[in-house]
């Protein structure tokens, strides 16, 4: 059994592992209706549980659609139903209860420690599904569709992130790192990536680099990816935030700075980050890129069984 909560945790053959079986998976299944399962149902009979303390739509369909496509069976739990919220049961109990009843569990928190304290006292696999310093699972994918698009190693492209210094971009770093591709940075001085992440980048072999300026971020940039300036829960005076932001905007002008072939990736929802003439152009593989993460869950649920190929 596996857990899946950091990219920086787990060792860069496993996450080059899940990537191939994706690939591999994600091929066989070009005929097959959303619900049609996967040859040999390698998770038949498991149940995954899912809770999600903030919003989501794409993480939530991907995953149901993930287990069910390997055999088994989903079940999302609303937190503001469970006595856990409501104070009165802790999450060492709570943990109990889903190692008993079910197989996974996956959740998408408000906070990293709730993730470590449930990883603590569960004796079934977690998956982070976004939390504030996190959002693994789907820069994974996000690193699989890069590839399968460009048809290339990651390694040997030029990514570049324009935007703020949120979850996404944690686990872009920690992707760079793990599977060595040049990462520029594009966001205001006042939003670069806290301490730690500098740290973490410092100590580690690592081709990333911060900019200051939009355009030198992206200059010879095979993939452009952005995010919301706000996230969910971002606690800040958003006029001032996206004041700041103004000169990182995704539009054809930064686009000329790019690669001809520079393709456009955004985890979704978006704001007014990008342009709807990038977001809706033949650069933007926003939708491919959604998609894709049923085909990595899927192998990632299956990594944390102990079942990958
Ligand atoms: N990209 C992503 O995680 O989307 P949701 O918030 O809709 O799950
Ligand atoms: N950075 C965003 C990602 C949403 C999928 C957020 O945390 O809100």
């Amino acid at each position: 059994m596996k857990h899946f909560i950091n990219l920086k945790d787990i060792p860069a053959k496993d996450l080059r592992k899940i990537i191939t079986d994706a690939k591999k998976r994600k091929n066989f299944r070009q005929k097959l209706n959303n619900l049609d399962i996967d040859k040999g149902a390698p998770l038949k009979g498991k149940l995954l549980i899912q809770m999600f303390e903030k919003s989501s739509l794409r993480t939530r369909l991907s995953f149901y659609l993930a287990i069910r496509q390997l055999g088994g069976s989903a079940l999302t739990l609303r937190p503001d139903e469970l006595h856990l919220s409501k104070g009165g049961e802790t999450i060492e109990d709570t943990a109990k209860i889903l190692s008993n009843f079910g197989d996974a569990f996956m959740l998408r928190t408000n906070s990293d420690t709730k993730l470590e304290e449930f990883k603590k006292h569960l004796s079934i696999p977690i998956i982070n599904g976004l939390s504030p310093s996190s959002h693994a699972t789907q820069v994974l994918s996000d690193v699989f569709t890069v590839e399968e698009i460009k048809k290339k190693a990651i390694s040997k492209l030029n990514i570049s992130w324009i935007g703020d210094s949120n979850n996404v971009l944690n686990s872009l770093i920690a992707a760079s790192i793990k599977f060595s591709f040049k990462l520029n940075i594009g966001c205001p001085r006042k939003y670069q990536p806290n301490k730690n992440i500098l740290n973490y980048i410092k100590k580690n072999k690592n081709k990333i680099t911060l900019y200051n300026d939009a355009k030198k971020a992206v200059i010879g940039a095979d993939v452009i990816f952005s995010d919301k300036v706000i996230s969910m829960n971002d606690k800040v005076n958003k006029t001032k935030k996206l004041y700041h932001f103004k000169n990182f905007k995704i539009n054809k002008k930064l686009l000329n700075y790019a690669k001809k072939d520079c393709i456009f990736l955004h985890c979704l929802p978006r704001g007014n980050e990008v342009d709807e003439n990038v977001f809706s152009s033949n650069h933007s593989k926003v939708w491919q890129q959604a998609l894709n993460r049923v085909h990595v869950q899927k192998s990632i649920l299956l990594y944390c069984f102990g079942k990958l190929r």
